[in-house]
C-alpha cells in the first residue's frame, strides 16, 4: 500500500476509514430522509422521483448507474455531484446538503444504512469504496 504520510487526528481518521465501502453502514436512516426531500426539490426533475432517470438525466438508480461507479470511491461521486449538479445551477448546494442527496442515492440502492452520517468533507469521502456487489473482505 502507498499511502502518503498525513500527520494528526486527519490521518487516524482517514486510517480507520480506508477499509470501508459502501456496504458498511456510511450514512444514517434520518440523514436519507433529508436527502430525499433534497432530491425532491433539487434533483427529481430531471432525473425522476424514481431515481429512473429522464429524457436527457441518466438513472441515478439500477444497473447502468452501480456499474458507472463501481470501483471508484464515494468521494468522486460526490465531487462529481457537487462541482456538476444542479445542472444550470452548479454548486448551489452546500456540502452538507450534497452529502445529505448522496445518503439518500445510497439508500435508494439499497445499500444498509448505520450509525454514524455520511461526512461532507471530500477526502473522508474517497476512503470509502463504492462497490455494486458486496465483498468479502
Ligand atoms: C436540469 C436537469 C438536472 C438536474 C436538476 C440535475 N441533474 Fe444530474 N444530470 C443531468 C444531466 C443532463 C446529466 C448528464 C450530463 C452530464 O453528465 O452533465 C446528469 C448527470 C448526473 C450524474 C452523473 C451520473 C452518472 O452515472 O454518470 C449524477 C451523479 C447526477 N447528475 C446527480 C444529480 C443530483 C444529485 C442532482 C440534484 C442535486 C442533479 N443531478 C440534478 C441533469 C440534471
Amino acid at each position: 500500500m502507498n499511502r502518503p504520510v498525513l500527520l494528526g487526528a486527519a490521518a487516524i481518521a482517514a486510517f480507520c476509514q480506508a477499509q470501508s465501502s459502501v456496504w458498511d453502514g456510511v450514512y444514517t436512516e434520518d440523514q436519507s430522509r433529508r436527502g430525499q426531500a433534497l432530491y425532491a426539490k433539487e434533483c427529481a426533475a430531471c432525473h425522476g422521483s424514481e431515481l429512473s432517470g429522464g429524457e436527457e438525466a441518466p438513472p441515478l438508480s439500477g444497473g447502468a448507474f452501480l456499474s458507472n461507479w463501481s470501483g471508484l470511491t464515494l468521494g468522486e461521486l460526490f465531487e462529481r455531484i457537487r462541482v456538476s449538479m444542479p445542472e444550470g445551477r452548479a454548486g448551489s448546494l452546500s456540502r452538507q446538503q450534497n452529502a445529505d442527496i448522496l445518503a439518500y442515492i445510497l439508500n435508494f440502492n439499497q445499500f444498509p444504512a448505520g450509525k454514524a452520517e455520511l461526512q461532507k468533507d471530500t477526502e473522508l469521502l474517497k476512503q470509502i469504496r463504492f462497490e455494486a456487489q458486496k465483498t468479502d473482505k
